[in-house]
């Protein structure tokens, strides 16, 4: 058994508490209504809630501007809600996975307010850098739009945003912040807490002399930065979380890089999100360029990363969807009449990898995009901006919608569709966000779980494979050829015990080789029901998007 039996055979739960449920009439989901849900998840399977931020914030960018990394923020509820989900999630074997943003704070914290009263030991703890006011220290851009720098007229300094501008980045060079963040991870220890998401974590560490870009927006001066290695592990080592589970967020990050934060014998963390995979509609990289799915390009960057990260000791955090992502099924699914097979596909393609996976609330009953008719809809700061940049950059308002409509965040943040009420069961008044405009009650919690043949019973069958299956959680993954870039199949393989997995991404009939061996291994799984689909020529006929699983488990 390697060191990683601890989290290979369990699954993640992400929940975006202000989506999720609202218990209290304020329209605003909060840490009371995911108690009130602790059965469901429980039925579901999962074994760790990861939350976004719930901490003290002005909520400009929904929690991730932090103000106070060690209180609960009154809208979410209270420090004894947040035990009270603890205890009762313990008792169901769900543990939290609390997501700190280490990056950057709130410039509300107290620490950035005492540096804008002009306490030197405060501006040490943020990126200043002296300068005139026409003039910003370099040509760096936030990842939400415009200068990544902010000019204060009364120290006469730039501070550094990556983020925006109420999010300053911390100094992470200043051994008095590395200090100050390992007392937030044992504070949260104390409190019981096993797991951790770490949000941007690999653009902590920024080079000593900061230049101007002429070839990108900055990124490729920090992202993985010079001391980020070193930094990871002293974090972790000295907070006393070696154990815990941990996943970090990598943002353009590389292979390499990744192999080595997640590698046991580094010491580093437990996992690692990367974002390759979900840029393969960008056009030109530039995620406000639309592109049909390059699915090419996806199947090659899974074949990579999976294979890769297993030479190299790497463990992969398997996900399609965030609160960041567009939904998966609108995205590389169907929302029409093949709504329910391509989502199970997808999830299907992911589940059965190799490393943990991860369901964004709202994935397990397939859950649309916004499909928002007017900007008015919109509350996202990034959405919010970039709207602005599309047309000051000669785009019509309807070609700006229309690109919202594919990439917004707030595609992911509609209200979470528990039932068929008017606001889906997740408040009883108007929710701060819109439901999404193809909100019906098809799509949602009640109506799945009475259905035998939903996207959330298959859910439930694939986190059950997980925990009950080896061969799933631990074994070796490679890859199977297919004769055609839309399919991706690939076998899994544990001493005696083999699955093969195989999916069609694409919405037509795709026709593969079927070898004799693989005819003889049982179906496990699969997403219809068709019959006798093998040709003449020995090849197999797979429907759109269809997907099969077959083997011993
Ligand atoms: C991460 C979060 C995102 C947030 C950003 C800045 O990418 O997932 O929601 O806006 O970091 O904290």
């Amino acid at each position: 058994m390697t060191e990683k039996a601890d989290f290979c055979n369990k699954v993640v739960y992400q929940i975006y508490p202000k989506s999720f449920r609202d218990s209290n009439g304020d329209g605003f989901g909060d840490l009371r209504g995911i108690v009130e849900k602790l059965d469901y998840l429980q039925e579901l399977g999962v074994d760790y809630l990861w939350l976004t931020p719930f901490f003290s914030s002005p909520q400009n960018d929904n929690g991730y501007d932090v103000a106070d990394y060690c209180a609960v923020d009154s809208k979410f509820g209270t420090m004894e809600d947040l035990e009270e989900l603890i205890r009762q999630g313990k008792e169901r074997g769900i543990g939290l996975m609390l997501d700190m943003v280490f990056n950057h704070t709130s410039t509300e914290h107290i620490w950035f307010q005492r540096a804008l009263a002009g306490e030197e030991k405060y501006q040490n703890y943020y990126i200043f850098k002296e300068g005139q006011p026409d003039h910003a220290p370099t040509n760096w851009q936030s990842k939400f739009g415009g200068s990544a720098w902010e000019y204060v007229p009364a120290l006469k300094k730039w501070y550094l945003h990556l983020y925006d501008v109420t999010q300053a980045d911390l100094n992470w060079d200043n051994p008095e912040v590395r200090q100050e963040l390992k007392n937030i991870l044992r504070f949260w220890k104390e409190k019981g807490i096993r797991a951790f998401r770490f949000d941007v974590i690999n653009l902590v560490s920024k080079p000593e002399q900061m230049e101007d870009d002429f070839e990108g927006d900055g990124r490729r001066f920090y992202s993985d930065g010079p001391h980020i290695h070193e930094y990871l592990k002293e974090l972790v080592k000295d907070a006393g979380i070696e154990e815990f589970v941990t996943v970090g967020e990598m943002s353009s990050t590389s292979l390499e890089h990744c192999i080595r934060y997640s590698s046991p014998k580094e010491k580093e963390l437990s996992m690692c999100f990367n974002f390759h995979h979900l840029k393969v509609d960008y056009k030109d990289g530039d995620k406000w360029a639309l592109m049909p799915t390059d699915y090419k390009k996806l199947k090659e960057l899974f074949v990579e990363w999976q294979t890769k990260m297993q030479e190299g000791g790497g463990w992969n955090a398997l996900f399609w969807c965030n609160h960041d992502q567009p939904r998966i099924v609108s995205r590389m699914g169907e929302e029409g009449i093949y709504w329910k097979r391509s989502a199970k596909m997808l999830a299907a393609m992911i589940h059965l990898m190799r490393g943990t996976p991860y369901i964004y609330q709202g994935e397990e009953i397939g859950m649309l995009n916004a499909h928002y008719p007017s900007i008015e809809q919109y509350r996202d700061v990034e959405s919010l901006n970039y709207y602005k940049i599309l047309l000051e950059n000669g785009k019509t308002e309807k070609e700006a919608l229309e690109i919202l409509a594919a990439r917004s965040r707030d595609n992911a943040r509609t209200p979470m569709q528990w039932n068929g009420e008017r606001y889906g069961g997740f408040s009883e008044v108007e929710p701060w966000l819109p439901l999404s405009a193809q909100f019906k009650k098809e799509i949602s919690v009640e109506a799945e779980r009475e259905d035998e043949d939903s996207i959330l019973a298959f859910y439930k069958k694939l986190i059950a494979m997980r925990k009950n299956s080896p061969v799933i959680a631990k074994g070796e993954i490679s890859f199977l050829e297919t004769e055609t870039y839309k399919v991706l199949a690939y076998e899994r393989v544990l001493g005696e015990k083999k699955i093969l997995v195989f999916c069609n991404l694409s919405g037509e009939t795709q026709s593969i080789p079927m070898n004799e061996a693989w005819k003889s291994y049982p179906l496990l799984l699969e997403n219809y029901e068709g019959k006798n689909r093998l040709t003449e020529e020995g090849k197999y006929l797979m429907e759109p998007y269809e997907c099969m699983v077959l083997g011993t488990l």
